[in-house]
Parts: C-alpha cells; structure tokens; sequence
C-alpha cells in the first residue's frame, strides 16, 4: 500500500487534463475573470487508480483537507453559510436564490461516462462499468464526446419510487443532472457555481431523467443569460442540438431513442427550480432515513442530524481501504463516429 502513495494525485479543483494542468499554476481565484463575484476553491479532489480503469475513484475533500461526499457534503446552494464553515458573502436574496453549486463529472468534448458513485461510501466519481466494460458514449457526427460540461447538483436525488406529478414517471435513482452551456471547459471534479436556466424532461426506459440548463456564473458572457429564451436567442442551435444529442445517444450501444416529456420542450428556469426543490426534499428524506434509499450509500460528514453521518477519521478510513492498482485503461472508442442523419 505504502509503495502506492505517490500515485495518489492532489490538486487543488483542477484534478486532471493538460489544460488543467496549466491552469493549476494559477490560484482559482485569480482565474475568476469578470463574474459577478469572486469564487474561492472551497473542494479539492485526489485521484486513486488510472483515470480509464475500472477502480479509478476521483474522492473530494473541503477546504480544511477532511474527506467529504460531493453526493451530500457540497451545499446544494451556495448563499448558505454553513459552506464549511467558510462565511460567504450575503448579497440580495433575487441574486442568489437561483445560484447553485454544480459538480463536474464530465468535461465538454469528451467521452468517458464518469459519475458520482452513487453506491459507494463518501461517493467519489468513478467511470461507469456496464456488462464489465468501462462506458464511453459515442461520438455522434458531428458531435465529439458530451457538447456540454456534465454534472450533478448535490443533495438532490431523482426517488426511483415516487412518480413525479408533471411526467408521470418515477426518478432515475441519480442526484438531478445539469448541462453547463458556458465557454470554459471545466475539469473533472471542478465545482462550480451555476445560474439554471431552464430543464429537459429526458424519460429514459420509463424513468424521469432532468437534464438542467444552466451557466457558469463566471463566464464572460453570463450576465445575458436569464432563462430559457436567452439560450435560444444567444446560442442558437445550442438546445436543438442539446434534445438529438439526448434523443440518439443509446442509439449505438442497440438501445432505442430516448424520449421526452413535455413533446421535447424545454421548460423554463421558474419549472427548473421547482424541480430542483423536490428533487432536494426527496434528498432531505433520504438522508433522514425516511425512504428506502435501497443500494444508494449516505456516508457523509456534514449533515450531522443524519444517521448517516461519521466522523472525519472514520471518512479517511474509509477512502484508505478503498484498493486500487496499475491497471492502465484505455479509450480507443472515442475515435469512432455515428452518423444517424435521417
Ligand atoms: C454505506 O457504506 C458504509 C461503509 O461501507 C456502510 O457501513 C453503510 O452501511 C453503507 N450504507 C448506507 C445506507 O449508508
């Protein structure tokens, strides 16, 4: 075990890539450009394994170096103050009441399905493993890898046993999916914080799949975006794109076209946030014990009135007898394309 210690990578929000790697001489705060605030690195990631190997586990810690969930630990809104712990500025309530903290599973433009083990204690993200191989979605002409940064909010949860009233399905068992529409390409495990703008209703195999819209309150351009509308009217293309991009993509693994409800129509950021407080609340019950949660694993450190909580050495031990070896992976599929024009 001890040989295996400096494989274990540290890094401060900018865990992998090239192009991390040249941001990381820069702190986060410097990079913040003209955004509406300036945002501190609150989370820092560490890699075990090789990133395409199956026991590849990218784990989050907060800012004081404690192993945390980002399923459960990272504050689904960032105007809390309880943000470990950290004050945060206060600022109008109609200013921060649709800011939320997103975490990147997947960076735009690359293939490699990673998300948040949802199953495993404290929830690093892992790559998906489906029939015993590791899952990449496929390049659909003309699109490379996912046309968005990928991600999760945390403490929220899509209840695969409670039928969503607008849908008429049940949840997909997931923390509530965002698609990032802003230029940066963000890195994997990066947390950020986001503007919702509006949310798809992808029913996958019968389940309530919501695709957020939102945008990086940092990108130059977010000051335009308000809602829905501003996506259409300032990148258009973006969402038709956004709903074939979901329609096809199961298409090459022999699987059908997803569906949508709602005929495919994106609905707007007042829909969008009602969502996310169900999806929220659905959460709180979980995390309270007060649903059956079935294989979702609830470690976490910060929620202290769940049962669920352990302590900050009991995380650490934790994430220590997690193994891992050399096994190095690869990703030849995602040089492939589909072409699926009708
Ligand atoms: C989560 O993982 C821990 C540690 O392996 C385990 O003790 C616990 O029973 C699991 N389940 C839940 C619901 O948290």
């Amino acid at each position: 075990m001890r040989a295996l210690l400096p494989l274990l990578r540290t890094s401060w929000a900018w865990p992998v890539g090239a192009a991390a790697a040249a941001a990381a001489r820069l702190p986060r705060a410097a990079s913040a450009g003209p955004g509406p605030r300036r945002t501190m690195a609150l989370y820092r990631t560490e890699e075990r394994g090789q990133p395409h190997s199956p026991d590849y586990r990218l784990f989050f810690k907060n800012v004081a170096g404690h192993y945390i969930s980002p399923f459960h630990d990272i504050p689904l809104k960032v105007d809390s103050e309880e943000e470990n712990g950290i004050p945060t500025k206060r600022a109008r309530n109609d200013e921060y009441e649709n800011v939320f903290n997103m975490v990147v599973e997947v960076p735009r433009w690359t293939n490699a399905k990673m998300e948040i083990a949802t199953k495993e204690p404290l929830n690093p993200i892992k790559q998906d493993v489906k029939d015993g191989k590791l899952r990449y979605v496929a390049n659909i002409f003309p699109h490379k890898g996912y046309i968005w940064n990928y991600g999760a909010l945390p403490q929220t949860w899509e209840d695969p046993h409670r039928k969503d009233k607008s849908t008429d399905c049940c949840g997909d068992n997931d923390p509530i999916d965002v698609c990032e529409i802003g230029s940066k390409v963000l890195s994997r495990g990066e947390v950020v914080h986001v503007k919702i703008l509006g949310v798809l209703a992808l029913i996958d195999q019968g389940e309530t799949d919501w695709k957020l819209i939102a945008i990086n309150v940092n990108d130059p351009e977010a000051s335009k975006f308000h809602d829905i509308e501003d996506v259409k009217k300032y990148k258009p293309g973006y969402l038709e794109a956004t709903l074939n991009w979901f329609r096809f993509y199961k298409i090459p693994e022999g699987k059908p076209e997803n569906q949508f409800a709602f005929n495919g129509e994106f609905k707007n950021k007042a829909f969008a946030l009602e969502v996310i407080k169900s999806t929220h609340e659905c959460w709180k019950a979980l995390l309270m014990d007060k649903c059956d949660g079935g294989a979702i694993n609830c470690t976490n450190v910060q929620v202290c009135d769940s049962p669920f909580h352990c302590s900050e050495e009991e995380a650490r031990s934790l994430v220590e007898s997690v193994s891992f070896s050399l096994n190095k992976g690869s990703n030849e599929e995602d040089q492939v394309w589909h072409f699926l024009g009708k």
